[in-house]
């Protein structure tokens, strides 16, 4: 058994079997255990897993309770409720920080040296839950924020541009939701501005073009549910690739959720930046610099979260 890539995933539904699925065949981990109320389930997924074990590196997985969580290099939060179609995210607040309040202590109890990724949603209060409830050092409670959103909006400006993701250098910070914004000042296309390369190439795409694609990101998650009732690959690809950047010790910068401590002059809100992500969680942020426009979106941004959050008791 490699020492050191052990991930604990709790809940075992659409995203939680989907992450250790991603993290088993690109072979990221090296002990995986689906931790679900639901035991026959979480059961199943890791037969349906090590019965393909014969294809992918040497890999432990067992469906097991919150004591197996003991020694994890990283613990993944996917448990709760989901949005069905019609709802927001932050519909799902009451229901799922109640369970956050019911699990938290213990899993921290058995994990206290973890990085805690948090991927339920709303993912940006989720992650403050975590930070409250915890009391770890926030830069080891991760959420998987806007690193999602960042990526579709990669997909999308790589079909408009016909150029490929690899050279699109665009984010979306802020809320993991619809405050989400995209700093077009950041967004360049091989180090042109995304703003010149879609003036002078993609002129059909009209006046319109930045507010459809943020429309786009913004309901990307509403139309998969419609369409199939869940979203689950693109996050998971997503937490899979932090995971192997904390098991790295990369220090890649990733738009993804942490406590703010100062940053633009923002406490006491969890949502996305640019962070430095590696062995030790987040570390720090490149505050880059952004635009009046786009600061007050982020201020907008966080008071939002902050509205709900006061309303919450930890
Ligand atoms: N952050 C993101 O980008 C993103 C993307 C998609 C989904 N999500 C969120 O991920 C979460 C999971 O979504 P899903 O589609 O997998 O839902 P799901 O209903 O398929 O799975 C949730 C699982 O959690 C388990 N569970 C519930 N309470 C539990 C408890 N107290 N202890 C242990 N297990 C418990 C359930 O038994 C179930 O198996 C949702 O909150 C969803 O909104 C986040």
């Amino acid at each position: 058994m490699i020492k050191g890539r052990k991930v604990a995933i709790l809940g075992a539904g659409n995203v939680g079997a989907t992450i250790a699925y991603t993290l088993a065949v690109q072979e990221v981990a090296s002990e995986i255990v689906l931790i679900d109320l639901n035991k026959k389930k979480s059961e199943g997924e890791a037969m349906d897993i090590i019965q393909g074990a014969r294809f992918i590196a040497p890999l432990k997985i067992y469906s097991g309770d919150y004591s197996d969580a003991a020694d994890s290099d990283i613990v993944i939060y996917t448990l709760g409720i989901a949005r069905k179609p019609g709802m927001t995210r932050l519909d799902l607040v009451n229901t799922n920080v109640g369970i956050f309040k019911e699990v938290v202590k213990d899993v921290v109890h058995y994990a206290p040296d973890a990085i805690h990724l948090v991927v339920s949603n709303p993912v940006d209060i989720l992650t403050y839950a975590v930070v409250k409830l915890s009391g770890l050092p926030a830069g080891r409670v991760i959420g998987s924020g806007t690193l999602l959103d960042t990526s579709r909006l990669r997909a999308i400006l790589s079909e408009q541009t016909g150029k490929s993701y690899v050279n699109i250098h665009a984010y979306v910070l802020a809320e993991h939701g619809d405050t989400s914004f995209i700093p077009w000042s950041m967004a360049s296309i091989f180090g042109v501005k995304a703003e010149e390369y879609v003036g002078q190439h993609c002129a059909g795409l009209g006046e319109n073009w930045k507010a459809d694609v943020l429309e786009g990101v913004h309901k990307a998650g509403a139309k998969i549910i419609a369409n199939k009732g869940a979203t689950y690959y693109a996050v998971s690809m997503s937490v899979c690739e932090i995971c192997k950047n904390i098991l790295a010790d990369s220090n890649t910068i990733l738009s993804v959720s942490n406590l703010l401590t100062g940053q633009y002059g923002l406490n006491e809100v969890c949502l996305s930046l640019p962070f430095s992500v590696g062995a030790q969680g987040v570390s720090d942020c490149l505050c880059a610099k952004l635009t009046s426009d786009e600061e007050a979106l982020l201020n907008k941004s966080a008071d939002s979260l902050k509205a709900v959050c006061k309303e919450i008791k930890f």
